[in-house]
């Protein structure tokens, strides 16, 4: 299979905790290298766009507000079937379903400060990583 990309977000619980170097050490041994990286304090402008599709759930100004309440670290992730395997190392949204050895599963605090953000698809990882990146900053 050809290589693919997808974005992650290493959430303000995470870095909070100095936890980038672990998290990043968990994709790089499951295959996938992180060819653009950045540390960013999302505004919340920033943040409601990014989840503008959660904008009607009763989560979402909460989720905001989180999301913007440290710095988070935004990356772009490569390898083969880089969305799917990226969500396998992820775990379940709600850590409390998380499978062992899942970043969730070893990190996350809760449904809403759970580490780490990925992409759902493909399509989806384009427009993520066009909403945080430009082409000059990623490095294959
Ligand atoms: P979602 O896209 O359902 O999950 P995932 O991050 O696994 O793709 O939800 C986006 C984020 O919204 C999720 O990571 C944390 C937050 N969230 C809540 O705070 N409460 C909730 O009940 C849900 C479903 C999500």
């Amino acid at each position: 299979m050809a290589l693919e990309r997808t974005f992650s977000i290493i959430k303000p619980d995470a870095t909070r905790r100095n936890l980038t170097g672990k998290i990043n050490a968990m994709l790089e041994d499951a295959g996938l290298r992180i060819v653009a990286q950045k540390r960013a304090q999302l505004t919340k402008a920033q943040a409601e766009g990014f989840y503008a599709v959660h904008k009607e759930r009763p989560f979402f100004n909460d989720l905001v507000a989180f999301m913007t309440s440290g710095p988070v670290v935004l990356q772009v992730l490569e390898g083969e079937n880089a969305v799917l395997k990226n969500r396998e190392i992820m775990g379940a949204t709600n850590p409390a379903d998380a499978a062992e050895g899942t970043i969730r599963k070893s990190f996350a605090e809760s449904i809403e400060a759970n580490s780490v953000h990925g992409s759902d698809s493909p399509e989806n990882a384009a427009i993520e990583i066009a909403y945080f990146f430009s082409g000059i900053e990623i490095v294959g």
